[in-house]
């Protein structure tokens, strides 16, 4: 289980970055006082627009950084005392974490085993498993550098899950993916929601949320707005589609700058 209670992440921004948002504000709230909880046996999808937060809550989860407010647990473990315990619950896919380019798919697939401590039998096992399932072996012994977007997708999803985490962190998962490695990768979310783990996934595309997430989270500007099923969300807004029933929020909650 994920329990996020009232998180805030506020950015201190440098001098460029000030400049690049046209601000005289050194503060940037990404987050603002966001309050969810996920279980495991279910999908749930943060969906927002760009800049929304979404990266920013996923990140503080995954204790990559320090939320400025409130709390996280994860399984129990609370992210700022615990990060160690939070880590070898969670997989965390993202775009900004680059795989070592000078390295095969196959070195960095086993060198994430061992940081995880997985043993070597079943190291064997999960790399059989996952580069069946993902068509990895025919780009096993390829540079990182040599791969292109999808190929380097689909190593970065199995490393993510080299140690059959509890709970899967997936931030915009089908990015860069042609329909069908993105249908792979999405079946691949059911299979582990089915087999009972927790997959929380980040996305702005309203098709991949309607037709994946059980529960959709609606951000924006670091907030929560809406929450529940898509026919819960329909329901709320009084529309029959999640294009519009997140232009109904959107139009509802946007912040004036
Ligand atoms: N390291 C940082 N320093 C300063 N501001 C940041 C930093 N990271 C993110 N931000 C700002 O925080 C806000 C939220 O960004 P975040 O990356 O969490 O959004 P997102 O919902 O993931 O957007 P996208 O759909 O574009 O990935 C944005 O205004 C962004 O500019
Ligand atoms: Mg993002």
């Amino acid at each position: 289980m994920i329990e996020i209670r009232n998180l805030t992440k506020i950015y201190k921004l440098n001098r460029k970055q000030m400049r690049e948002s046209r601000t005289k504000n050194p503060l940037k709230t990404a987050v603002d006082d966001l309050t969810l909880t996920a279980r495991k046996g279910e999908i749930y999808g943060l969906l927002g627009p760009n800049g929304a937060g979404k990266t920013t809550t996923l990140r503080c989860i995954a204790t990559i950084i320090k939320p400025t407010g409130g709390e996280i647990y994860v399984n129990g473990k609370e992210v700022r005392s615990q990060p160690e315990a939070v880590r070898t619950e969670i997989g965390f896919l993202t775009s900004e974490i680059k795989l070592d380019e000078q390295f095969d798919v196959d070195y960095m697939f086993r060198f994430f085993g061992r940081l995880h401590h997985v043993p070597a039998d079943v190291l064997k096992q999960r790399r059989e498993e996952l580069f069946e399932y993902f068509g990895i072996r025919d780009f096993a012994h390829k540079q990182i550098k040599e791969l292109s977007t999808g190929m380097k997708q689909k190593a970065a999803i199995a490393v993510s899950l080299v140690h059959d985490p509890d709970i899967v962190i997936f931030d915009e998962p089908t990015n860069g993916l042609d329909i069908i490695t993105a249908r792979s990768v999405t079946d691949y979310l059911r299979k582990l929601r089915d087999e009972g783990k927790l997959v929380l996934v980040s996305t702005h595309i309203m098709s991949e949320a309607e037709k994946l997430c059980d529960r959709i989270g609606i951000i924006i500007d670091g907030r929560k707005v809406a929450e529940g099923t898509v026919e819960q969300l329909y329901a709320q807004t009084g529309t029959g589609d999640l294009e519009d029933a997140f232009f109904e929020l959107y139009r509802m909650n946007r912040r004036e700058e």
